[in-house]
């Protein structure tokens, strides 16, 4: 449906307005409206899914509280580099069987596949055998012009088959904006974030709280390129909580019931999400699919990274401070641990195996770590982005994200491609951006914002060449 930018007719007002609310709802609440649920009982819900999946792995320890984000608490967490204890990583490179990895066949066939399987079963979840198909359907166009530069919106909502399970409903929303005047198809960079209303006018930069004002806004960099964005909305996927695991795709998957310990959380629901999305790049013509971007920050960031991991559709990735079970190294014990993870209020991001790792089991008896996402993404190009410690803190840890970059650079290489050129943690503002994985810690705070020009950059070197 294309309206006219001045005068929307009834029908289209109406759908605004409702779609209106609904991102609003869902940006300050999260879904609770639509779940009819109130902070309280959210909790109590989220608690009681939390006591039923404890139950299920039949844990024997109690779980182990995370320290604290409050760096003047009594338990808070390390932040201090003298203090990090020593560990072992399992090499990306050797194999369960003891074998060293020295050809790109055995990545390919032994190790690989062996990486992807712990990281199913221990942390990220495996998705059901059977998943309900998606229709997307544009619901509107608009025209518009950012920082004089014309663009055409669409936003789509791709409608997930429920038949098998009617009383939940799943509707992905879904922005897309494409320059006008292209020519041919473009490459996009989707965002996981949320959609502001009007789209089209200059939003605000989402995820940044404390953006660069010297740093143009990063949809406008993109069509400086000529090149697309997108933005796609997690909670339309999956709530942002424990108790909505009974709901969203997951819970449509399972008809309403709980998760069993092997079943998929919140971060690979919301990367099954954008690989829809691709879905429906591979089928618009003005998208080149083959160059896609996929990019967020924090839980986003680390949905981001899973989308690479799991999706090798997916061309690029930018992945924005996205810390403990993103690419922060969990074995280092500064910022945030696995404890918090596999606390309440962040265990549904993962499979229920996971609190296995804050109760019976410890961090070291984890069979990956961060390293072995990063790994997943060879050879496609990964870019590792932080803000500074003075205004983003210390809790995602750069420096533990950086290392899962220096760890995962021996696959990069077996494949041909290049790692990090220095395993020394550059000094703020450096830009690694040599290989295959990039890594950039900006003077900004918790936002990819300020890393979107060297981002770009970095990027072009892949893009660029089959202008
Ligand atoms: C918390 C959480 C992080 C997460 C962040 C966010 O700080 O501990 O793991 O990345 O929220 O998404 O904002």
């Amino acid at each position: 449906m294309r309206y006219n930018k001045n005068r929307p007719n009834r029908k289209e007002l109406l759908l605004m307005a409702s779609i209106l609310v609904l991102n609003v709802l869902s940006l300050m609440d999260n879904g609770l409206q639509a779940q009819g649920l109130d902070r309280d009982s959210l909790n109590r819900q989220t608690q009681l899914d939390y006591e039923e999946m404890k139950q299920k792995l039949g844990l024997k320890a109690e779980m182990r509280p995370g320290p604290s984000g409050d760096l003047s608490a009594p338990n808070a967490a390390n932040t201090d580099e003298s203090k990090v204890r020593k560990y072992t990583l399992p090499d990306p490179l050797v194999s369960n069987e003891g074998d060293l990895i020295t050809s790109d066949d055995a990545w390919w066939k032994i190790r690989r596949p062996q990486i992807l399987k712990y990281l199913k079963t221990e942390m990220y979840g495996a998705l059901p055998d059977i998943l309900p198909s998606v229709t997307w359907q544009v619901v509107a166009e608009n025209d518009t012009v950012i920082a004089n530069y014309p663009v055409t919106e669409k936003l789509l909502i791709g409608k997930v088959d429920n038949a098998s399970f009617p009383e939940i409903d799943v509707e992905i929303e879904l922005l897309v904006g494409i320059p006008t005047a292209a020519a041919k198809a473009v490459p996009v960079v989707m965002e996981f974030g949320f959609i502001r209303w009007p789209f089209g006018s200059p939003p605000a930069e989402p995820n940044s709280y404390f953006i660069s004002p010297y740093e143009p806004r990063w949809k406008q960099q993109l069509l400086t390129k000529g090149w697309g964005y997108a933005i796609l909305v997690p909670s339309s996927i999956q709530a942002d909580h424990g108790a909505g695991l009974r709901s969203g795709i997951i819970g449509l998957a399972n008809k309403g019931k709980f998760r069993n310990p092997k079943q998929w959380g919140a971060l690979r629901a919301w990367a099954w999400g954008a690989s829809r999305a691709m879905d429906y790049f591979e089928s618009d013509p003005v998208v080149d699919a083959s160059r896609i971007g996929i990019e967020g920050t924090s839980r986003y960031g680390k949905a981001a990274l899973v989308t690479m991991a799991f999706d090798d559709r997916f061309a690029l990735g930018f992945i924005g401070s996205s810390g403990a079970g993103g690419a922060s190294i969990l074995r280092r014990n500064f910022g945030e641990q696995v404890e918090n993870l596999a606390s309440s209020a962040e265990y549904h991001w993962f499979c229920g195996n996971f609190l296995k790792y804050a109760s019976d089991l410890t961090v070291d008896d984890l069979p990956i770590d961060a390293h072995s996402l990063v790994a997943l993404c060879a050879p496609r190009p990964v870019f590792i982005s932080a803000g500074s410690p003075f205004i983003e803190g210390q809790w995602v840890d750069a420096k533990g994200m950086f290392l899962s970059g220096v760890h995962a650079s021996p696959v990069y290489e077996l494949l041909g491609k290049k790692g990090f050129t220095s395993s020394d943690f550059p000094e703020m503002g450096t830009s690694m951006t040599e290989g295959e994985i990039a890594f950039r810690q900006h003077a900004g705070g918790h936002s990819t914002g300020p890393n979107w020009s060297t981002w770009i950059a970095w990027a072009s070197r892949y893009w660029n060449q089959f202008k």
